[in-house]
């Protein structure tokens, strides 16, 4: 199955509003975990870590802090940045896997944010989950359903992690990233192409599976027990899945926008692999001065990667207002998709 915006219906008077990408934040968690400190743990080292993934350190959820807190945190950043009130928002759509309720915990997100004139739902799809909340976000914005829209992407994939399988406990960490979304009438637009896959067929490659266990309820009756297994993963699969899905769909949107690679300012990937993103960088012909990658500080955050990097290049300068961002997203699903970005930032920034 996969989706792209050719099909996407005109709004009413045959020109499709304009989407700006206004504003970001992000949060991450107090307490860091070195690759030192999880060897003491499990059967690893810093030099494995480091030369087959990029990863030296990553940042865990304690007490009081959850994929509300650090949701709510990047979202009151990316409204700060924007300049708007909470009041302001007709929506936030929260990409995240690892939810505080099941039901959905955007609520919670728009009740600590004081967004009240806010709908506020959850959409999941693992690594893939905030491109694919950002796309789904834009929809309602071209149609002229709403008009300002968070996109939060935020993961605490550390509550389903098994700590003894070194072959994923080193990879994960948690955080939360925001971007401020706002209907413009002119302009460039911010979402200048994109396209999202899924190949349910491959879904056991990356799982965090309900457990199979029943308990006798009446009769010859029985309910599932609720709950998750940890987090199982066949990396290689996975990895020879991402390097060669991810070139190809970002190759695909370059060649049907007629642009050149050498048009990007900036590739910006889902970080779950220092080595995806070279091999990615490579094949695009796209300088490594070009890839933005924090995999370093604080490894896989799943759905929080992309916005937690943006968030990272806006503030410190290497985003600038007009870039072209070429991102992709991948993982769990699987899913996978692309998109063409354009930062404009704040008005007055
Ligand atoms: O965010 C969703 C998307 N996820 C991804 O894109 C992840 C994609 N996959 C990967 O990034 C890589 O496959 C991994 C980083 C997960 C693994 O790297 P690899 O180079 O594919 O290693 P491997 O699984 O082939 O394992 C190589 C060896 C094995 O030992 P033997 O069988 O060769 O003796 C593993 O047991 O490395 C061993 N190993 C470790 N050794 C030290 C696995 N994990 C560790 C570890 N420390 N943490």
């Amino acid at each position: 199955m996969s989706l792209h915006p050719d099909a996407a219906p005109a709004s009413g008077d045959g020109s499709r509003p304009r989407i700006a990408l206004v504003g970001s934040g992000s949060a991450l968690p107090r307490a860091r975990i070195s690759n030192g400190d999880l060897s003491q743990r499990v059967e690893t080292d810093d030099t494995w870590i480091r030369s087959r993934t990029g990863i030296a350190a990553r940042r865990i959820a304690g007490p009081g802090e959850t994929v509300t807190s650090l949701a709510t945190a990047a979202g009151q950043a990316a409204l700060e940045h924007a300049g708007w009130k909470a009041a302001d928002l007709d929506l936030i759509v929260l990409a995240t896997s690892s939810p505080d309720d099941l039901f959905g915990t955007a609520p919670r997100v728009q009740a600590a944010l004081g967004a009240s004139n806010a709908v506020a739902f959850d959409l999941t799809a693992a690594c893939s989950g905030f491109l694919f909340a950002l796309i789904t976000a834009a929809q309602y914005l071209r149609t002229g359903t709403v008009r300002r829209v968070l996109v939060i992407g935020a993961d605490q994939l550390s509550r389903w992690l098994d700590w003894d399988d070194r072959r994923t406990c080193v990879l994960f960490g948690d955080g939360a990233g925001a971007v401020a979304l706002e209907a413009c009438d002119a302009g460039e637009d911010g979402l200048l192409a994109f396209r999202m896959r899924s190949d349910g067929s491959r879904n056991g490659c990356l799982t965090l599976a309900q457990v199979e266990e029943h308990r006798p309820l009446l009769g010859d009756l029985t309910a599932q027990v609720g709950g998750f297994r940890p987090i199982q993963m066949n990396g290689q699969e996975v990895y020879k899945f991402a390097v060669r899905e991810v070139p190809a769909v970002l190759e695909d949107l370059l060649r049907s926008s007629g642009l050149a690679a050498d048009r990007i300012d900036w590739l910006l990937l889902h970080q779950a692999n220092q080595r995806i993103l070279d091999a990615v960088a490579n094949r695009l012909h796209i300088p490594h001065d070009h890839v933005l990658t924090n995999l370093a500080h604080y490894g896989n955050t799943s759905a929080a990667t992309i916005p937690l990097m943006l968030d990272e290049a806006v503030r410190d300068g290497r985003i600038q207002p007009g870039h072209l961002i070429a991102s992709s997203g991948f993982g769990a699903g699987l899913s996978w998709g692309g998109a063409l970005l354009r930062w404009r930032g704040p008005v007055g920034a």
